[in-house]
């Protein structure tokens, strides 16, 4: 269901902002005692244990099973079992699904069959916080990536789903959630090493390269990286377009 195969080590190793920025999704849990959470899409477990030292009781799920192991092997007190998104159920219902840079993985029309699986997940006064990205999210990237695609007579088949507000609060009120808080701004965001963009290609941008022979992707790479110095490399640094997308949901009652 999910748009990528994750290199769980790399991911840990170099991309570990992609954590560190959901941190402030943090602050729209309203909190209480004892409540239970579920994260979805967990990854290598890096907001699970935070949620955990908050004192939640949490749970972490992940369709990737090479993130999965290496969250059980970081953190063996968490319960963490492998699921797809779109497709899962719970016996306990919790208090809060909390998901962070995850649900632009999924295609568009699977968004439903997952909202509809957060519902179900959710007790009666629930909450459902998350962030994702937004429309326009890394759009010189991929205007980039495209132009380079299509010069060489290649369709780029872009591999992910970034809703505005607009577009994404329908959906969540149609699965019976109530939105009670939305945010979208942009998010310049620093990438490690001189190869940083280069990373982030290879790291994220994977499905769109299937069936390109390996000197073609090294030339289209290359050449991306040197269209977008002038607009994304500054002062040694390189840095992504990232646009958010930050809900607040409710399930305010069973139906
Ligand atoms: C994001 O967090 O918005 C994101 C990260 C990697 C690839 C695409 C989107």
């Amino acid at each position: 269901m999910s748009n990528i195969q994750w290199d769980a080590n790399n991911y840990s190793k170099n991309f570990s902002y992609v954590a560190d920025y959901g941190q402030a999704l943090f602050d729209l849990i309203d909190q209480k005692k004892g409540m239970s959470c579920l994260d979805l899409g967990c990854g290598n477990g890096r907001l699970t244990v935070q949620l955990k030292q908050r004192g939640f009781d949490v749970i972490g799920m992940d369709d990737s099973q090479s993130q999965i192991e290496k969250a059980q092997e970081d953190y063996p007190g968490i319960p963490f079992i492998k699921g797809n998104a779109c497709d899962f159920s719970f016996e306990k219902r919790v208090d809060v699904v909390f998901s962070n840079a995850v649900f632009h993985w999924i295609n568009k029309e699977h968004q439903q069959d997952m909202l509809q699986c957060v519902y179900r997940a959710l007790k009666p006064g629930g909450q459902f916080v998350f962030e994702m990205g937004g429309k326009g999210n890394n759009a010189l990237i991929h205007e980039s990536l495209k132009r380079s695609f299509e010069k060489r007579g290649l369709t780029y088949h872009f591999p992910f789903y970034f809703p505005s507000i607009g577009e994404y609060a329908p959906l969540l009120e149609k699965a019976g959630l109530t939105v009670q808080a939305a945010f979208f701004f942009d998010r310049q965001t620093k990438l490690d090493g001189d190869d940083g963009l280069e990373q982030w290609i290879r790291m994220f941008v994977k499905k769109p390269f299937e069936g390109i022979d390996d000197k073609e992707t090294e030339a289209i790479i290359h050449e991306v990286v040197e269209d977008l110095r002038p607009k994304l490399y500054e002062n040694g640094i390189w840095y992504a377009d990232y646009v958010r997308l930050r809900m607040k949901a409710i399930k305010k009652e069973d139906h």
